[in-house]
């Protein structure tokens, strides 16, 4: 089931979320709409609370082929490590329409968390993967990438946004 994206200004976005402590069938089912969200948009990577649900769950596919889902879960992820500076060309997000940046980033990550199923995974990111899970990551402690770019292009962003949204009421 394609779920609706909360997209900025919605304050939700800005909620830290809480940890995943029983992977039941909810949690599966959450996965599951997750991706089917993800794959529609589509995206490379989605954290749960941009779907409205403030559990700490993100799913990513670096390569976002929807005729080959091939996604994974992670379940309470943590950055136990970070190393270099990287710039993430032309960054964007689901919920932040109609921007694109660079942003700061670090190179390399190390994420632990739990899979889908349980199991704890530790996962050493380079390249793509590793601005996917900063960029989700971030998502689960109510951060957006459009906080990590200049004052002067954010507030330009906000300008532009609310001018649209307002266009979009009337
Ligand atoms: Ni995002």
């Amino acid at each position: 089931m394609v779920l609706e994206i909360l997209t900025y200004p919605n304050e939700f976005l800005r909620q830290p979320t809480k940890p995943v402590e029983t992977i039941d069938n909810d949690i599966q089912g959450i996965i599951e709409n997750m991706a089917d969200t993800m794959y529609q948009a589509p995206g490379v990577g989605l954290a749960a609370i941009q779907a409205g649900i403030d559990k700490s769950i993100i799913i990513y596919d670096p390569d976002a082929d929807a005729e080959k889902r091939d996604y994974n879960a992670l379940l309470n992820p943590k950055i136990v490590s970070s190393s270099g500076e990287t710039i993430s060309e032309n960054e964007g997000c689901l919920s932040v329409p109609d921007l694109r940046s660079d942003v700061k980033r670090a190179e390399t990550v190390v994420v632990e968390g739990l899979d889908r199923e349980g199991n704890p995974v530790k996962i050493d990111a380079d390249g793509l993967l590793s601005v996917i899970l900063q960029h989700e990551i971030d998502h689960l402690n109510g951060i957006l990438f459009l906080d990590r770019i200049s004052a002067l292009k954010r507030e330009l962003y906000k300008k532009k946004r609310k001018k649209a949204l307002k266009k979009s009421e009337q």
